[in-house]
């Protein structure tokens, strides 16, 4: 079985879709951080965000794994690195990237293979796993996402303002809507959940009990058998 999490940045996707995962003992992706080690490489190597073909050339040669809730690339736990402010602000150049996004989607259906998971990101209903059995579409407004991100942020000593992560965040949203291929968009099949004034466990609680039902609905059709 396979539920995806779709939904803007800072909905709560990662903290939901990892305890909902551990809570029906499904295998859980973190597609963007795929996107992230990408970005993170190419930083490491100093390629230039405009050198479209050798970004190509240098995500197709990489070797990322998700085993868990960490993130490897060529072997290396690069769960912490990837979440720096630097590899945030330009990952973009790498969402961006059409033959990139074709690859990573490529890698997260064979992640995917074989197990049930939660998979979340921004694509995973409506491009990668289009027949998944249960889609969710995670959002919150503007304020309180940014609210959320501000507080991981001030938690993990970076100094930025409420304003800037606003800004920054609008940003990202905008560009992340507006994208050619693999725009962020709920699947016309998706469940809508905003988690506005709810607290993690409730979040939780809601997607757990629609996915044990979607679980009842595909066993009665004999459709898990
Ligand atoms: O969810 P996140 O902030 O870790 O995602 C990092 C970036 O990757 C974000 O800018 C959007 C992009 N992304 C995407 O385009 N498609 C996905 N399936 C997952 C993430």
């Amino acid at each position: 079985m396979i539920v995806t999490i779709d939904g803007p940045a800072g909905a709560g996707k990662s903290s939901v879709a990892k305890l909902l995962a551990e809570r029906i003992g499904f295998r859980f992706l973190d597609t963007g951080a795929m996107y992230r080690a990408v970005a993170w490489a190419v930083i490491e190597q100093g390629i230039s965000w405009e050198a479209t073909n050798q970004l190509e050339t240098l995500a197709k040669g990489l070797h990322i794994d998700l085993r868990g809730n960490r993130t490897f690339l060529n072997g290396d736990d690069v769960s912490e690195v990837i979440r720096h402010s630097d590899v945030t602000t330009s990952v973009k150049h790498i969402a961006d990237h059409a033959e990139i996004r074709s690859h990573l989607i490529v890698l997260q259906r064979k992640l995917a293979e074989g197990s049930d998971i939660v998979t979340e990101g921004r694509d995973q209903g409506t491009l990668a796993f289009p027949h998944a059995e249960c889609k969710i579409f995670l959002t919150a407004s503007m304020e309180e996402r940014a609210r959320r991100r501000w507080d991981q942020l001030s938690e993990k000593g970076e100094k930025v303002s409420f304003e800037q992560v606003l800004r920054q965040q609008n940003a990202r949203d905008e560009r992340d809507r507006a994208r050619d291929f693999g725009r962020l968009e709920a699947a016309v099949d998706a469940i809508h959940i905003s988690t506005d004034g709810m607290q993690l466990d409730e979040v939780v609680d809601t997607l757990e009990k629609l996915v044990r039902e979607q679980m009842t609905n595909l066993s009665q059709d004999g459709r898990m058998d």
